[in-house]
Parts: C-alpha cells; sequence; structure tokens
C-alpha cells in the first residue's frame, strides 16, 4: 500500500470536514495497515516537523512526536513559553518564520481563529491539534476504534452526551463524512456550534444523519462517548458546569440502557464527574484503545500530508 494521496484545500488537516469520504477510507485503511504492522515506509526521512502546544498535552504530543519519529521525522516541541503566539509576535509571522525551517507544522492553538490564519500564513501544510473549535486528530483515532470493534461506520450509532464541545463538533463532521448516525445529547445551552452543523448538513458526499437534544435516551446505541464538563480554557465555569451537567454523567445505570453499546472518551476523564471508575474501568470500556489509536491514525495522517 501507498501513502494515501489526500487532496486537502492548502494541504491543511483543520477539521474532518475537510476531508472526502475516500481521503478519511485512505487514512482509516493506512492506520490498520501501520497498526498490524504490514506498512513500515519511512516517508518523512529527511523531513522535519514543529509543534507547537498553547495548552497541556499528553496523548497528542506523545502520540505525534513518536508517530513523525516511526515514519522517519524529526520534531521540534514548542510549548506556551517559547513561541507566544499573539502576545511576543503575531500569528502570522510566527508562521512565515517556521515555514523557513520545517516541512510541517501540528498545531494545538487555544482559539480556532488563530489555527485559520496560521494555515493561511503557512506555505507548509498544518494539522489541528485541538482548538476550542474542533479535535479532528482524536476523531479519526475514535473512527478507527470503532472500526475494530464494530465493522461498517455506517452501521453504527454513536451517542455523544456532555458537553457540545470540540469534540463533538468534529464528531459531527465524521459523522457527515462517514455516514453513521450521531446523537448528541447536551444541557439546554451546551449544544454544539451551530457552524458546524451547517456545515455537516451541506457536505456534498456526506450523508447528515445527526439528531442534537436535551432529553436523555440511548435507543439502539452502539457506542456512549462523553467528554469533560469543563474543557481546557473553561476551568473557571467547573463549579457551574457540575451542577448543570450532574442528570449527564454516564454511570452503570445509563450504560445498562444502552446494553450493545461500548463506551468511548476521548481522556483525559475527570472520574466521578462526567463518567463513573465503574463504567471506565469496565468491560465495555475502550478509551485506551482508542488513545493508542492516535498513533497509527496520525500517522496515517502524516504519510499523505507530510511526506510530499
Ligand atoms: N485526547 C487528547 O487529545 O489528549 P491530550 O489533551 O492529553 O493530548
Ligand atoms: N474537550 C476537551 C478535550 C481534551 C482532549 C478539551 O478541550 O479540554
Amino acid at each position: 500500500m501507498i501513502a494515501p494521496v489526500i487532496s486537502l484545500v492548502g494541504r491543511d488537516f483543520i477539521d474532518v470536514a475537510d476531508l472526502k469520504r475516500t481521503d478519511l477510507r485512505r487514512i482509516l485503511d493506512l492506520a490498520h495497515e501501520i497498526k498490524a504492522g504490514r506498512w513500515t515506509e519511512r516517508p518523512l526521512a529527511g523531513r522535519h516537523v514543529a509543534m507547537l502546544f498553547q495548552r497541556p498535552s499528553h496523548r497528542t504530543r506523545v502520540s505525534f512526536e513518536v508517530g513523525i519519529a516511526r515514519l522517519g521525522g524529526s520534531t521540534t516541541t514548542l510549548t506556551g513559553q517559547d513561541v507566544q503566539l499573539g502576545f511576543r509576535e503575531s500569528v502570522a509571522d510566527a508562521a512565515r518564520v517556521l515555514d523557513q525551517y520545517v516541512d510541517g507544522v501540528v498545531a494545538r492553538l487555544r482559539a480556532h481563529e488563530d489555527l485559520l490564519q496560521l494555515a493561511r500564513s503557512s506555505e507548509k501544510p498544518v494539522i489541528n491539534a485541538l482548538t476550542d473549535r474542533s479535535h479532528p486528530c482524536q476523531v479519526l483515532a475514535d473512527l478507527m476504534t470503532m472500526e475494530e470493534v464494530g465493522g461498517d461506520l455506517a452501521r453504527q450509532h454513536v451517542v455523544f452526551i456532555g458537553d457540545g464541545n470540540n469534540i463533538a463538533n468534529s464528531l459531527i463532521e465524521a459523522s457527515a463524512v462517514a455516514g453513521f448516525a450521531l446523537t448528541v445529547i447536551t444541557p439546554p445551552g451546551y449544544d454544539p456550534q451551530p457552524g458546524v452543523v451547517d456545515r455537516a448538513r451541506s457536505i456534498e458526499s456526506g450523508n447528515f444523519r445527526v439528531t442534537l437534544t436535551n432529553n436523555i435516551s440511548f435507543d439502539e446505541a452502539t457506542v456512549i462517548y462523553t467528554d469533560v464538563w469543563a474543557s481546557m480554557g473553561q476551568e473557571d465555569e467547573r463549579a457551574v458546569r457540575h451542577k448543570v451537567f450532574g442528570a449527564y454523567r454516564v454511570d452503570q445505570a445509563l450504560m445498562e440502557a444502552a446494553p450493545r453499546a461500548i463506551f468511548m472518551h476521548c481522556l483525559p476523564a475527570h472520574r466521578g464527574e462526567e463518567v463513573t471508575d465503574e463504567v471506565i474501568d469496565g468491560p465495555r470500556s475502550v478509551v485506551f484503545q482508542q488513545a493508542g489509536n492516535r498513533l497509527y491514525a496520525q500517522m496515517a495522517l502524516m504519510a499523505g500530508l507530510f511526506a510530499t
């Protein structure tokens, strides 16, 4: 198998909705091959990737660093104190400087608008490693995990329960591109971004099967997915959110209402808040398989984006 040819505007991977269904298929196929040990090429040999992190990260940083090394490339990782995007220099200037040194950029930025500015200003491919709006690399690994456990994505029904945040937004786009059913259950006032829903609905080759609701019900769910109630940057709202989201916790009773469903979480988890220990450590939880698949899904993505 050769590295996937991915037709992305500007060769940037900003959102799942940037991918055509065929591109997504190529990435997932290669990810499975890499994990099975059947694809061991090193298309990033001699290439260098800059990683910018304005927010903390465990999985994303380590899986990208390891993945780039396994593909034969090297990395420089810059955290908050190093670049100080928008403070020490503008996002556009920083992008133009990085262009002089590196072959690609992986960026976790606070504001999605800054990521778009970075991608517009850089001639090199840029990968979104999470913003306040989306987390597309996480969702690539989630889709890979769903295929491993449940096979054909189009036959699956994901129920996301919690905050209509970056993970929910990327799942909505993934649902439209990959064709699985998705129900997003949020408390009133914590819905996913309307712009994301509109974009997903308008995907040409897509299949819009998304339901947004405030009612907790799980008929036919094959996946129950949750995430933290207060994302990075929302720490000040934690007490308020704790009260609002109390009824939306994934506990054993909730899992029993969805007897066929596996449990997914992007991690890090706030145990005892959005999910109980019993569920996240239980037999239907695939959270560590999900975390592991970050490596393979991102390697497949980078083989397509950074190697040419
Ligand atoms: N799921 C995820 O992106 O984890 P980190 O924030 O630790 O990278
Ligand atoms: N919604 C979470 C995801 C962390 C991977 C956050 O943005 O903090």
